[in-house]
This record gives structure tokens, C-alpha cells and sequence, in this order.
């Protein structure tokens, strides 16, 4: 079984077909799936999904990209949901918005002390940004823990990432030929630390890359980090899906 740890499946993307889409999911052995909140509406629709259908897990946050529309009043109640399984996606971003640095990294630092105090990972989200968040981090370092999703700084801050008891989540973009520099992180760092995800209907691998993204094509992710780390499609899929059940709690059957 595969889990595919960062979908938007509760966005307008998917209204029409999502049976389809779990349906095909379930095809390619993905049998788990995290649907990322990003604001209140799609925190409630996450929520609502997970509870109407048993392969779907939710996580609550405010994104970076929302802080200006969308506060953390609403998550204290959320997160005491049956199946919401993480904080987020939350973090900073500096590469769409730089105006408003201060309020991103009030917001995030919110959601931190919401981990804290509920003891539920960080779903992260960094861009132009990794420093930043890790210095908001790095005060409760071994307190709280977490993913740092589309990982896309260096090897090096992939390493002080798992230094700070984070892992790393590897996406579509890792299938792309010209992608030297993930390639060689995904070689360079263990299996242990990896996550695999889609960020669906966004970062849709090779070799649909430019079409809609959906949770089952995170089979291509898991292929190539078989064949960069040279080892067997069965051995990725058995790490990394017991990555995702440990640090989400997933419990209850792999199979
Ligand atoms: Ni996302």
C-alpha cells in the first residue's frame, strides 16, 4: 500500500470525478490519502471528506498564500476532529507574497504552538523561505515534528531539516529529467526521512506532466526514488508508507 501524504482532493478540481479519482488511486495501490486544508472552507471540506469516505485523512491549517483572508481562530475545535491527523498546510512563502513577511511568520508561529500544545505534526510549507522557517522551528527542536512538503531548498538544509527531527516530502517534480539537484538529495539523504506526496491537482509528474494531478500518480514519484537510490519498488513503498503511518498515526491495517 502506498499512501500519498499531500493531495487538494477538496478542491473545486475534483468536484466532478472524485470517485474516479480514488477509484484509479486504489489501482495503483494508493489505499491512503492526506487531504490538505489551506483555509477555513477547505479545513471543513478536508474534514468532511475524510469522513465520508475511509481512505481520506485530514489536516487543518492556514497556508501562507492565506494569511491575509483567513486566521487560526477556527483550528482549535477542528483539530479535535476524528481523523484530522496533522497541522497544515502552514509555513511561509516568499516567493508569491514578500509584503507581508511579518503576518506569515505570526501565523505560523501560531500554528507551531498549536503542535505544541496538541502534539500533531507540521505539514509544512516553504518557498524562498527555508530559513526563515527553520529558525522559527528551531526554539522546539525534539518538541515538535513534522514534514516540510515539496521539499525544494539543498541537500544541505534537507539535512538540518532532519536534524530538526522533520522529514522530507518528494514530489512529482523528482520525475523530471533535469531535476539534478533533487535527484541527487533524494540519493544522498536515508529512506527513513522520505515522504511521498502529489500536492495533487498541482506538480503532476512524468509522464503526465501538464494534466491535472491526482493521488494515484504518486507511483511515478515512488519509481523514480527507486531507481535513484537503486533499490526495489517494493522496498520504497514498504519505507515510506510506514514513514507516513508513524508519523501521522495512522495505525490499523497496511495492506
Ligand atoms: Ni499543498
Amino acid at each position: 500500500m502506498i499512501i500519498d501524504t499531500h493531495s487538494h482532493l477538496n478542491m473545486d478540481e475534483f468536484k466532478e470525478d472524485l470517485f474516479d479519482v480514488l477509484k484509479r488511486a486504489k489501482e495503483h495501490d494508493v489505499n491512503r490519502i492526506l487531504v490538505i486544508g489551506m483555509d477555513e472552507p477547505s479545513n471543513h471540506r478536508a474534514i468532511a471528506l475524510a469522513h465520508e469516505n475511509e481512505m481520506l485523512y485530514a489536516t487543518v491549517g492556514v497556508h501562507p498564500g492565506y494569511v491575509d483572508h483567513a486566521t487560526t481562530h477556527h483550528l482549535k475545535d477542528l483539530l479535535k476532529k476524528d481523523k484530522v491527523v496533522a497541522i497544515g498546510e502552514c509555513g511561509l512563502d516568499f516567493y508569491w507574497e514578500t509584503n507581508n513577511k511579518e503576518l506569515q511568520i505570526k501565523v505560523f508561529q501560531e500554528q507551531i504552538q498549536l503542535a505544541l500544545e496538541t502534539g500533531l505534526p507540521l505539514v509544512i510549507h516553504t518557498r524562498n523561505s527555508f530559513e526563515e522557517a527553520y529558525q522559527c522551528l528551531l526554539p522546539y527542536q525534539g518538541k515538535v515534528t513534522g514534514v516540510f512538503h515539496c521539499f525544494s531548498s539543498d541537500l544541505q538544509d534537507a539535512k538540518r531539516a532532519i536534524q530538526l527531527g522533520f522529514m522530507i516530502g518528494i514530489d512529482g517534480p523528482v520525475t523530471f529529467k533535469n531535476n539534478k539537484l533533487l535527484h541527487e538529495l533524494v540519493r544522498d539523504i536515508d529512506l527513513s526521512n522520505i515522504l511521498v506526496e502529489t500536492d495533487s491537482p498541482y506538480l503532476t509528474p512524468h509522464p503526465y506532466r501538464g494534466k491535472r494531478n491526482e493521488p494515484g500518480y504518486v507511483r511515478f514519484v515512488v519509481e523514480k526514488i527507486a531507481e535513484i537510490k537503486e533499490m526495489t519498488v517494493e522496498e520504497v513503498i514498504e519505507i515510506t508508507t510506514q514513514n507516513a503511518i508513524h508519523l501521522f498515526k495512522l495505525g490499523g491495517n497496511t495492506r
